[in-house]
């Protein structure tokens, strides 16, 4: 996969890149918004910029993908793409924007690195790129190509039609249909992103798993208010549950997500805890409306019967 040429450049390089990989990315992000503040602007989750272990995910990932490369291993592992590109469509990534990334990437490599970066470097580091790039890119496109949609139609404008308070923080959404366009499926366990505008007029998108399964008009989600301790509170979940109200308009990706419940008949074991449960809730609600007789059992933590978001959900649809 990896040319012959730039093979033993990679091994040569792999330590000192990844040695730094956690002030490429730091410049990256910041090169990369300072140009293009746009892409703040419902694309990129702003909250993540503050967490350096979040910031570090993309330009890691390339550092370890080089690093199966190196190795020897000619594929990358399918879950991991999957899980990157489910995300990226998910919020109507681009293929385009792929240069975008790769020029403010290489340019923060040279830029921590120096002169250490020859001609030789830069394009062997280039090659690894776009080998992943064009991974991503072609999954995208099927993901895309699967459910009929493009990086701009995915989004869809729905209307709030029941807001419950689940528990002291969280709230759940029941959203309807507004228009008359197909309401694409979802699979047991998926999730969607809403792009919002805060108060700064600024869009962030978010995501959250679909907690019940499709029935042609409506969509529904649960929300867990973060509330930040020495930290700010979280924007979106704060804004849905302190202003979000019945008859409201929200906008919605497709549905997306790859960590989805197989259509088999094997036993199955459902573990989470808190707000993990409403992937879990979905998957029930879809092997409750398919009729299915697997085995289940689900196992979920919480402080309390009080506390445990969606459980009258959960309780009354299961066992069927
Ligand atoms: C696939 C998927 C499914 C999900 N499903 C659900 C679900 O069903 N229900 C659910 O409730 N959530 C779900 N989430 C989580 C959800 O997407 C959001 O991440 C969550 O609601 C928090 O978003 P927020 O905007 O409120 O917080 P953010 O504003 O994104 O903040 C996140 C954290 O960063 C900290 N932070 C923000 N700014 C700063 C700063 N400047 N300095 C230091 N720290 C800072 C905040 O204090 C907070 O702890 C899911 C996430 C994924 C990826
Ligand atoms: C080879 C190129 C790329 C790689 C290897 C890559 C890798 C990743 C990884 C590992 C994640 C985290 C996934 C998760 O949390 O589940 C991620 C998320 C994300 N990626 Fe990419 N990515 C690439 C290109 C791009 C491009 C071109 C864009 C858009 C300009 C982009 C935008 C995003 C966004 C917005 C997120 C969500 C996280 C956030 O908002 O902070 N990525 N990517």
């Amino acid at each position: 996969m990896l040319s012959d040429t730039s093979l033993p450049v990679i091994k040569a390089t792999l330590p000192v890149v990844g040695e730094h990989i956690e002030e490429i990315a730091k410049r990256f992000y910041k090169h990369m918004f300072d140009a293009r503040p746009d892409l703040l602007d419902g694309l990129f989750n702003r909250g993540n910029q503050a967490d350096g272990r979040q910031q570090q995910a993309l330009a890691g990932s390339i550092a370890a993908f080089a690093g199966l490369l190196v190795d020897n291993v000619d594929q990358v592992p399918d879950h991991l793409l999957s899980r990157v590109a489910h995300k990226h469509v998910s919020l109507g990534l681009s293929p385009d924007q792929y240069q975008i990334v790769h020029d403010h990437l290489m340019w923060a490599i040279v830029d921590v690195l120096g002169d250490a970066v020859t001609p030789d470097v830069a394009a062997a580091w280039d090659e690894v790129y776009w080998l992943m790039a064009n991974m991503l890119i072609n999954k995208e496109r099927g993901l895309y190509n699967a459910v009929h949609l493009t990086p701009d139609t995915i989004w869809r404008t729905w209307r709030v039609a029941e807001r419950i308070q689940e528990t002291d923080d969280v709230v759940r959404f029941v959203v309807e249909r507004i228009d008359e366009r197909e309401v694409k499926p979802s699979l047991p366990g998926q999730y969607v992103t809403i792009k919002m505008a805060m108060h700064d007029g600024v869009h962030q998108p978010r995501q959250y798993s679909l907690t019940k399964a499709d029935d042609g008009q409506h969509r529904q989600f649960a929300v867990k208010r973060v509330h930040g301790l020495e930290t700010p509170d979280g924007e979106m979940s704060t804004l849905l549950h302190n202003e979000v109200q019945v008859g409201d308009e929200v906008v919605l990706s497709a549905p997306f997500g790859d960590v989805v419940l197989e259509y088999t008949d094997r036993p199955l074991v459902l573990a989470s805890a808190g707000i993990g449960i409403t992937p879990m809730a979905g998957m029930l609600s879809h092997l409750v409306k398919s009729g299915s007789q697997r085995q289940v059992m689900l196992l979920h933590a919480d402080d309390s019967e009080a506390s445990f978001p969606l459980r009258g959900q959960v309780r009354r649809t299961w066992p069927p």
